[in-house]
């Protein structure tokens, strides 16, 4: 079957993940970074800051694939989206898409792409135009980049809805007539309009009921073995990512801190912020959540306009010793880790250390905030 041939406008698949383990990566990231400029003032000073939401990050998507990413609220996994879908401009780094480096692509030059790499957003009562037919919304991709007579438009529209369990009959309805789950839905059909390879996916099923976040993310998951789509799967929720992910990265603060296996990251991790953010899971086995270590985090996450020297974490790390304020770790292999797994902690967790039992080796007073680069103060300007 041609392309053209294929009613809602999707290709055939590609190989599954598994036969695919040793591909080029589809999406290559080296040492991005997007760093957000704010200014405070007072009577005296005017201060311009940055806030460094996504900090020298280094990340390869194979195609077929999803890749979970996983981190408190603010730790810039949808600045990282955005970056890659180049609806930010970075600040450092390179998007490489299918070998070919995007980072610097002017808008007019992005357009194609836009087709290959399309985004669902978490909120699916904002990202739709309550004044507009539901049909027009999905079939909005196919107006803006010219493809199809309105004829045609209408049935490719509604073979898309039938794809995600939509009633093609449900055209001409508006988006308050739509459930939440039958939301993300229209969402999810306009993404895959113009047959994208990659798909991001941000917090997609967060605002919606669990027995509903449970059938859009099997529709999700059938989607990508009919059409080979390539996933990164956003999530502040590591349960709703082990669901959907083969890999997952860990971020904290603009940086990922522990990338593996989804296997790996729920049997091996090793980083002490994967493993609490792991023991605040719930657990249906009562048994099993009698034993399992408790770690509460102390503190809140630092701010990103001045984030803390060495490793980002020292500052509520179970395990923090003082050459974890100095240095900053790398992602690397520890242990006898396999080659697919990383962390970026200078002293690792072992696979039976209980780090309930761990207690910080540093004083506050040596807690320090590093410099933040870029920081541009006028004293005595006008305010
Ligand atoms: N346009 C912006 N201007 C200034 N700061 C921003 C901007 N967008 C994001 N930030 C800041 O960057 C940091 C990362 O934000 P981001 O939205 O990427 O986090 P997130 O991990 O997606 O959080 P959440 O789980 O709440 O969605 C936050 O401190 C946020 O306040
Ligand atoms: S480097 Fe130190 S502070 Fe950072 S996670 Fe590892 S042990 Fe904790
Ligand atoms: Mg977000």
């Amino acid at each position: 079957m041609s392309d053209n041939d294929n009613s809602a406008g999707l290709g055939s698949a590609p190989s599954s993940p598994k036969d695919v383990v040793s591909a080029e990566p589809l999406l290559r990231l080296d040492n991005v970074s997007k760093a957000f400029p704010v200014h405070s003032t007072s009577l005296f000073t005017r201060t311009r800051e940055f806030v460094h939401a996504v900090d020298d990050v280094s990340l390869e998507v194979r195609p077929g694939e999803t890749l979970g990413l996983v981190g408190e609220t603010g730790c810039g996994k949808s600045t990282l989206a955005r970056c890659i879908a180049r609806l930010y401009d970075l600040t450092s780094g390179s998007v490489t898409f299918d070998g070919k480096d995007i980072s610097h692509l002017s808008r007019r030059e992005m357009r194609p792409l836009r087709r290959e790499i399309q985004m669902i957003f978490q909120d699916p009562y904002g990202s739709l135009n309550p004044r507009r037919r539901v049909g027009s919304i999905i079939g909005d991709p196919f107006v803006i980049h010219g493809i199809d007579s309105r004829a045609d438009r209408k049935k490719k529209v509604q073979d898309l809805m039938e794809l995600v369990g939509l009633n093609p009959e449900h055209y001409n309805r508006f988006p308050a007539e739509f459930s939440g789950g039958q939301r993300q839905r229209i969402g999810t059909a306009r993404a895959l309009a113009l047959r994208p390879r990659m798909v991001i996916c941000d917090e997609p099923v967060s605002a919606l009921d669990v027995s509903i976040q449970a059938q859009i993310i099997n529709m999700l998951k059938d989607l990508q073995d009919d059409f080979g789509l390539t996933y990164i799967f956003i999530s502040h929720d590591l349960s709703v990512v082990r669901h959907v992910s083969d890999r997952i990265a860990v971020m904290y603060l603009g940086r990922i801190v522990e990338v593996a296996p989804s296997s790996e990251i729920f049997e091996r991790s090793r980083h002490p912020y994967t493993r609490a953010l792991l023991s605040a899971l719930p657990v249906a086995d009562p048994d099993t959540a009698d034993r399992r270590e408790r770690i509460v985090l102390v503190g809140d996450i630092p701010s990103p306009t001045n984030p803390p020297s060495g490793c980002r974490f020292h500052t509520r790390c179970p395990k923090a010793r003082p050459d974890c304020v100095q240095i900053e770790p790398v992602l690397e292999q520890v242990f006898d880790d396999g080659a697919e797994h990383l962390t970026a902690c200078l002293h690792p967790l072992a696979l039976d250390e209980d780090m309930a039992l761990a207690k910080p080796q540093i004083e506050d007073s040596e807690i320090l905030m590093a410099p933040t680069p870029g920081l541009e103060t006028n004293t005595g300007g006008t305010p």
